[in-house]
């Protein structure tokens, strides 16, 4: 909630101080796509291939995440709403830093992705929507949670019984199987190149 009696400080060190040192643009890459379709795989690798680049960077991934500062939120739509938002005020934050933020959440719905997307400035935003279908996923399953859903132990699962509102524009669409993410990666990178996003 806002607050009148509260008012921005503009500190000497800005964003702009801080890239320059830094020598890069900062920027979010937001993997989004049901779970199991890889996010963390390929922002994993993504992030390792940024750092041996020379690139700061820092990766905030959806599991992790909700062991700290969204421990508290569930899977209803309002919790994945203010788990999306908090994450999008973090990722701010961490460009304001001057950082390369990379993101691995479902983030199901459209609005809040969108939500990152206007709290940054032009070009500082990637949407990256890792397509893998929902048959694949399932079938990978890697932590057994959508055979849980299926039997009605877990509630509210994206693709079961909670939406995945899939991307319309996306900055990069991905059609992954999951057979090489290493391959995937490396077509990543040369896009987030060609795009002029990464140096
Ligand atoms: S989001 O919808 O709010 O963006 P987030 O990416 O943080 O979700 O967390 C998703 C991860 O939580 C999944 O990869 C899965 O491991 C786990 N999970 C546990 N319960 C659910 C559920 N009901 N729906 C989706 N993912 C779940």
């Amino acid at each position: 909630m806002e607050n009148k009696n509260i008012v921005w400080h503009q500190h000497k060190v800005d964003k702009q101080v801080r890239s320059e040192a830094m020598q890069q643009r900062p920027l979010v890459i937001w993997f989004t796509g049901l779970s199991g379709s890889g996010k963390s795989t390929l922002a994993n690798l993504l992030e390792q291939k940024l750092v041996e680049r020379s690139h700061y960077t820092y990766l905030l991934d959806g599991d992790n995440i909700r062991h700290g500062l969204c421990g508290d939120l569930g899977f209803s739509s309002k919790d994945r709403v203010e788990n999306i938002r908090r994450i999008s005020e973090v990722a701010k934050l961490f460009v304001d830093a001057g950082m390369i933020v990379l993101t691995a959440f479902i983030s199901p719905f459209r609005a809040d992705r969108d939500y990152c997307r206007n709290l940054l400035q032009a070009g500082e935003f990637v949407e990256i929507f890792v397509d893998t279908p929902l048959e694949e996923c399932e079938k990978r399953d890697p932590k057994g949670l959508y055979q849980k859903a299926r039997q009605g132990d877990i509630k509210d699962f994206t693709g079961i019984d909670s939406p995945y509102e899939q991307p319309e524009n996306p900055e990069i669409h991905l059609k992954y199987d999951g057979s090489s993410a290493e391959q995937a990666v490396e077509q990543l990178y040369t896009q987030l190149v060609a795009k002029g996003y990464i140096k």
